[in-house]
């Protein structure tokens, strides 16, 4: 039987945080009530205490969201509980996300406290914002380089004190996959109460493993995967949404599925890309633009003779607009012809031989060749029929 696991999506909170990405409340609205319709289990919304224009965005979406969970992010400081309380008071569900840093360069850098001190401040937090909703997630900040043994102190004690979710982040991204997928396996085997919480993934993109150590933390024993449309967060972003939801679906054999939408993906992320004017690389995995784009001879032709050889996945099936065959001067005859064909010229293959040089005069001299391009050298190939 496959196992469920949850989508906290943090767009509109760590992806928000991005310099440049800043949304007003109306915007923010929209995108929360589309990624209610995408399927993600949690929505953070923001951080309300953060500012007035935050405090209101969460408090709008949390009128108005009724599938979702609505999640405000807090400090473990109860004047930010309480004003996060406020902002989610009108949630069908709510949920308060509150936190302290727990590795030493936390502990001593930023709060000159002991680790005894650091865990009274985790569990007092919990317990206060258990009087704004029975929906209560601890973040341990910088748990990636937190050691595992005081790291299992801080869940036992916050999972007493009231949380249903214990989130495990790699805040600076430094983990190695298996890293991260032997601390939730170690927080599994070595806390007494684990079984009353859910064990969250919340993974930084700074070497590039925000998505393979989401993957391993499930494999570990997570069940909740926080991440972003486009893997938008902080420096070099968090988890791309897309790529665990399909990570998850293409390897079936894993076990788990989410309750996300893949058809809408591409969509939002287009949406996303858009409203927070953050251009998506191309080849960003599932929604860039050339993510079922083909382009060398070998791969085109391969394809041409069946999809699967070159594509794990349908475009469709996460809402892309189709492969596509693009024509460079990598290109093969194969993709000559069927790019010709799309524009209505039934040439043989005498033809295509003949046209294939000009073809890679043109190539040569441009990035890729265009309809306009075709069009010109089908007439010139016509005409010289003709005469
Ligand atoms: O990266 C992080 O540690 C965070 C926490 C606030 C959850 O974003
Ligand atoms: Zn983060």
């Amino acid at each position: 039987m496959a196992e469920q696991v949850y989508i906290f999506d943090t767009t509109l909170r760590d992806g928000e945080q991005v310099p440049g990405c800043k949304l007003n409340t109306k915007e923010k609205v929209g995108l929360a009530l589309k990624l209610e319709a995408l399927g993600v289990d949690i929505i953070e919304a923001g951080f309300p205490i953060s500012s007035p224009g935050d405090f209101e965005s969460v408090s709008e979406i949390a009128k108005l969201v009724k599938n979702a969970t609505v999640c405000g992010l807090t400090r473990a400081v109860q004047k930010d509980i309480e004003v996060a309380g406020e902002a989610l008071k009108h949630a069908k569900r709510s949920r308060i996300h509150t936190g302290i840093g727990t590795s030493d360069f936390h502990i001593k850098a930023k709060f000159n406290a002991t680790r005894e001190e650091i865990i009274e401040r985790a569990t007092q937090a919990v317990k206060w914002a258990r009087n704004f909703t029975d929906d209560v997630e601890f973040f341990a900040e910088d748990a990636g380089r937190t050691d595992n043994e005081y790291l299992a102190r801080v869940v036992e004690a916050v999972i007493a004190a009231g949380a249903t979710v214990v989130n495990i982040p790699d805040t600076t991204g430094y983990c190695l996959p298996h890293q991260y997928g032997e601390k939730m396996a170690f927080l599994r085997n070595n806390v007494s109460n684990i079984d009353k919480a859910v064990l969250s993934c919340h993974c930084h993109n700074d070497l590039g493993l925000a998505t393979a150590n989401s993957i391993a933390g499930v494999i570990g024993g997570a069940r909740q995967i926080e991440c972003t449309i486009n893997g938008l967060g902080e420096r070099a972003g968090n988890t791309a949404l897309e790529e665990v939801v399909m990570i998850l679906k293409q390897h079936a054999s894993l076990g788990f599925y989410t309750g996300v939408n893949a058809m809408m993906l591409n969509p939002i992320s287009r949406e996303v890309s858009d409203i927070m004017r953050m251009a998506v690389q191309p080849n960003k995995a599932i929604v860039g633009a050339n993510a079922f784009s083909h382009s060398s001879g070998i791969h085109q032709d391969g394809f041409l003779k069946s999809a699967e050889t070159y594509e794990i996945i349908n475009p469709e099936a996460v809402g892309a607009d189709g492969s596509k065959i693009v024509l460079t001067a990598r290109s093969g005859r194969s993709a000559l012809a069927y790019r010709f064909q799309k524009l209505g010229f039934q040439f043989d293959r005498n033809d295509i031989d003949i046209l294939y040089p000009s073809f890679l005069q043109v190539a040569d001299t441009k990035k890729e060749v265009m309809e306009e391009d075709l069009q010109a050298l089908a007439t010139a190939h016509t005409a010289a029929l003709v005469h």
